[in-house]
């Protein structure tokens, strides 16, 4: 199939991660023509994505980011127009679980970090990107939620709000702009084998994936494969919409 998303001008966060799936994203949106800017709060995580993008014939460029501080997104897009001209596609997709553990001994200042990367983050990424997207009445904004919204995950409570909030703030803006050619939406991913749980198996891991009806992790190109859907106009009539790809782990009426 062929997506029409030849000279689509992508923005993808969390893009340092060598194991991640904002890595897969961006090397994915590439190889179907996205120009991509690889972001991340890790810049050499970030420059090795976009190395191997061009390597392969891609173009992309590394940006730093920290997608918590307002400025510094707004920056992140304003230096993505000056070199594209355009952005077509933001996945805000960075995130992390900082409060971990008993919930008794959460602390706030953890809690604070979660809804600021994983909620915030999102918002200001569709935030800076919104303008040029209403322009030019053409854009797609994406998330990356998690099972955690769906389901719910002991252990992390407050990222499981803030992925939450990720589907509720994606719904209603989906709602705001639904008029006006710009489509957003997000993905909810199982638990997968990236840096998110330090990049390697564990008993707690096995566990989760053994519930898991496919009975296997998430791996990052599954998620690449949906976000390149959605970042097409194959599914232009998807939109407030938080879909899982997540091997039958949560399901919908
Ligand atoms: N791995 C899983 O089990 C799983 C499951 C569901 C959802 N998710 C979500 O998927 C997304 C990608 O995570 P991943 O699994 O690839 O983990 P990862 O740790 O491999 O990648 C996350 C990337 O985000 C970057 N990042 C962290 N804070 C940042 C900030 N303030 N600004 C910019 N970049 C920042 C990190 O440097 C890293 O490169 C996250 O939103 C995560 O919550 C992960």
């Amino acid at each position: 199939m062929d997506y029409g998303l030849q000279d689509k001008v992508a923005v993808v966060t969390g893009a340092g991660s060598q194991i991640g799936f904002g890595k897969a994203i961006a090397v994915t949106l590439a190889k179907e023509g996205c120009s991509v800017v690889a972001c991340d709060i890790d810049l050499e995580g970030a420059k090795q994505t976009a190395a191997e993008i061009e390597a392969s014939g891609g173009k992309a460029m590394a940006i730093k980011t920290d997608v918590t501080k307002e400025n510094e997104v707004q920056d992140l897009v304003k230096a993505t127009i000056e070199k594209y001209g355009k952005i077509d596609i933001m996945v805000a997709n960075a995130g992390h679980a900082f409060a971990r553990g008993p919930f008794a001994d959460q602390k706030e200042e953890d809690w604070d970090k979660d809804i600021g990367l994983n909620l915030k983050g999102v918002m200001l990424c569709a935030k800076a990107a919104l303008p040029n997207m209403l322009e030019r009445k053409y854009g797609k904004i994406i998330a990356t939620s998690s099972g955690a919204a769906k389901r719910g995950a002991p252990g992390v409570e407050a990222y499981g709000a803030a992925k939450a909030g990720v589907g509720g703030f994606c719904k209603s803006l989906a709602l705001s702009v639904a008029s006006q050619g710009v489509n957003v939406n997000c993905v909810s991913p199982a638990i997968a084998v990236t840096n998110f749980i330090g990049g390697k198996m564990n008993p707690g891991v096995e566990r989760m994936i053994e519930e898991i009806p496919q009975k296997r992790a998430t791996v990052p190109q599954d998620v690449a494969n949906l976000v390149t859907f959605l970042a097409s106009d194959v599914s232009s009539h998807i939109t407030a919409q938080m879909i899982s790809v997540d091997g039958g782990s949560t399901t919908t009426q």
